[in-house]
């Protein structure tokens, strides 16, 4: 009985700071990846791998190809892997940029998120994260990352239910998903 109650007890609580802690875990100064606020343009610029000592360590013992003369991960290096490799570099930086708050199946789950969406729209909510939900924070990777990223979670991602003719909506879903999740920019 106590062991119930005290179940319950945690079980809200936990419910209710996830519910306040929205993208930050310290308001206007670390976002819910761990990152500083400060650090987004920078990450942005040279990488999210770069930026982090462990991402870094992984990729080079993992992906030494992709690692320059001056012992940073080079972008352009990145885009030119192989479908095998850039699944395991999309792991790493969903295990590192998203998996905080998002497991790939199951609670919260990536996978079931993104049940029946099309690359696209796995890219522009990727790119447009905290403009999808204000909870999330902005993307802190380079364009070839998201690019990635998003292959990645296409992976996972999960059927439409069967049985079901999407194809003769009479409106584009895609289209307006697309203008919904952008046309707030500003
Ligand atoms: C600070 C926590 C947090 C982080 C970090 C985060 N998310 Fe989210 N995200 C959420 C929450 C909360 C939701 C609302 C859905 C839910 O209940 O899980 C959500 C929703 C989503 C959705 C569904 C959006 C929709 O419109 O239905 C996608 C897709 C998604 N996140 C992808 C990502 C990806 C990709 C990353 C990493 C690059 C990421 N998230 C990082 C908290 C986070």
């Amino acid at each position: 009985m106590y062991f119930l109650l005290g179940v319950a007890a945690t079980g809200t609580g936990e419910f209710i700071r996830e519910g306040v802690r929205k993208p930050y875990i310290v308001y206007n100064f670390v976002l819910g990846n761990n990152v500083l606020v400060s650090q987004v343009p920078s990450l942005r610029a040279t990488g999210y791998l770069n930026g982090g000592i462990w991402t870094k360590a992984l990729v080079r013992t993992t992906h030494p190809t992709v690692i320059g003369s001056d012992g940073n991960i080079m972008d352009s290096a990145l885009a030119g892997l192989s479908a095998t490799d850039r699944t395991g570099i999309g792991r790493v930086l969903f295990q590192y940029h998203c998996n905080d708050c998002h497991s790939e199946r199951g609670f919260s789950g990536i996978a079931e998120l993104t049940r029946g969406w099309n690359k696209e729209m796995i890219h522009t909510v990727v790119t447009h994260l905290d403009k999808a939900h204000f909870f999330m924070p902005p993307w802190c990777g380079t364009a070839t990352e998201a690019a990635i990223l998003t292959d990645y979670i296409m992976t996972l991602s999960a059927p439409s239910p069967s049985g079901m003719k999407f194809s003769s909506f009479p409106f584009s879903v895609q289209e307006s998903f697309t203008a919904q999740k952008t046309g707030k920019e500003r």
